[in-house]
């Protein structure tokens, strides 16, 4: 069956057929940012008083950080799409032990956070695991650098891998080197620093995104940036976080599909409203314009403490990009979507340095070359990066998400390009990180 490109989306309970064909156009706000919704219901538990978070992402991973908070006693008012949400801090060490395993589904944001929140909970034990794909991601870059600062956290393959076990323990603050740039670590070290006996420097190899440094100083911690560049970060315990209003921006990763969708699709013109512009996550613009992409900035404003602003993106010929490893941490999720904005682009486009993505909730150099190979691309997986020679006539074909949000919306994507319908198993994926994907994708499509 194929419909036409104003029919809405044929969705069988694992199957959807993506009809070729048509073009982008209007407006689009996509939904709250999801790095910044986890940690304002993280930082909303562990502060003194009440949190009204606005914009709060009602996706599966953070909902699966609000379900490990309520496990532990924080009262986390309901999470309904457009409504604010109350969280009720419990203060810096009122986390209950919880009566059964915390699932943090999906979201390794979730488990590695949590680890740092949980490890300095003196006396308290706790067991985190998560879904098939979160148990086979590695915590030891997490777990090693807490034991540093004395925590204990014991799991299957010498404690890299969930289920985790967690026996709280007093710690002690410490300079940390972090083995990669990853935000996820950074961020587990810096709550752990808040409870921790002295100061705790975190230093990375790179700058990763910075929205728990924004949002653990707006809360009250006291936390110094002690390099320009954003990659030391040192955290002094003894500060009370206080509760807050948090205005969570849009989500440039879900605003990614909609602008290389745009790009890409003969005839789209697409305003996406709403967008948050922290630079630590916008190298899929630096790697757009590079690429000749139609896509300018309106409205440009600030939204508590995050840059914000609108994304006008249109139609255009594009050319072949490089991307190399000091731009990987700005645009590490964007990868899987700008390898099909290169499958359309003028000449070779090059990825190195991307060795992270093999361990992100599937491996998506592997993944993405085998799906985009299935659509005919010109695609070869290296083993830390992609090349892609384009332009290349996608053809519609069968396809799977393989259970990972990104590919199911990147595939998506490529789809709009392809001549024939294309057939996307497990698009239910995309409800991890944007729940409402698959109806803008219907409104928007012309
Ligand atoms: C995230 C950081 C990134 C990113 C993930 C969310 C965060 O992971 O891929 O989707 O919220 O801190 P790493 O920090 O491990 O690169």
């Amino acid at each position: 069956m194929s419909a036409s490109p104003t029919q809405p989306l044929a969705a069988g309970p694992d199957l959807l057929e993506l009809p070729a064909g048509g073009c982008l156009q209007g407006r689009v706000r996509v939904q709250g940012d999801k790095s910044i919704s986890h940690r304002a219901l993280l930082f909303g538990a562990i502060a003194e008083g009440e949190t009204l978070i606005e914009g709060l992402l009602p996706a599966e991973d953070p909902l699966s950080t609000a379900a490990c908070l309520r496990a532990m006693g924080v009262e986390v008012g309901p999470i309904v799409a457009g409504q604010p949400v109350r969280v009720q801090g419990v203060g810096l060490d009122g986390l209950q032990e919880p009566e059964t395993v915390l699932d943090c589904g999906n979201s390794g944001t979730t488990m590695r956070l949590m680890l740092g929140l949980l490890v300095g909970r003196a006396g308290r034990h706790f067991v985190l695991s998560g879904d098939g794909s979160l148990r086979r991601r590695p915590m030891a870059r997490v777990a090693l650098p807490l034991a540093k600062m004395g925590a204990q956290i014991h799991g299957r393959q010498g404690g890299n891998l969930a289920p985790l076990a967690v026996q709280g323990q007093a710690l002690v603050g410490a300079t940390i080197r972090t083995p990669v740039a990853s935000a996820q670590v950074k961020s587990a070290l810096l709550l752990a620093a808040l409870t921790a006996e002295g100061p705790t420097t975190v230093i990375e190899p790179a700058h990763s995104r910075d929205h728990s440094e924004r949002m653990l100083r707006a809360f009250g911690a006291d936390l110094e940036l002690m390099a320009a560049d954003g990659t030391e970060v040192r955290v002094r315990p003894g500060a009370v976080l206080r509760g807050q209003s948090v205005v969570v921006p849009g989500d440039i990763s879900s605003a990614a599909f909609w602008l290389v969708a745009a790009a890409i699709t003969p005839g789209s013109e697409l305003t996406i409203e709403n967008v948050g512009l922290n630079p630590s996550r916008t190298g899929i613009l630096d790697v757009l314009a590079a690429m000749g992409a139609r896509v300018s900035l309106e409205n440009s404003r600030d939204v508590a403490g995050e840059p914000v602003g609108d994304l006008v993106v249109r139609h255009g010929p594009l050319r072949a990009f490089t991307i190399g490893e000091a731009l990987i941490p700005r645009l590490v999720d964007e990868i899987p979507v700008l390898a099909v904005a290169a499958c359309c682009a003028e000449g070779v486009s090059r990825i190195t340095g991307a060795a992270e993505l093999r361990v992100k909730e599937t491996d998506r150099l592997a993944v993405m070359a085998r799906q985009l190979q299935a659509l005919g691309a010109a695609i070869e997986e290296h083993p830390d990066g992609l090349t892609i020679t384009g332009p290349t006539r996608l053809r519609g074909a069968d396809t799977d998400s393989e259970t990972d949000h990104r590919v199911a919306m990147s595939l998506a994507v490529a789809a709009l390009v392809a001549d024939g319908p294309t057939r996307l198993g497990r698009p239910e994926a995309a409800a991890v990180s944007y729940p409402d994907f698959w109806q803008d994708l219907a409104r928007l499509r012309h």
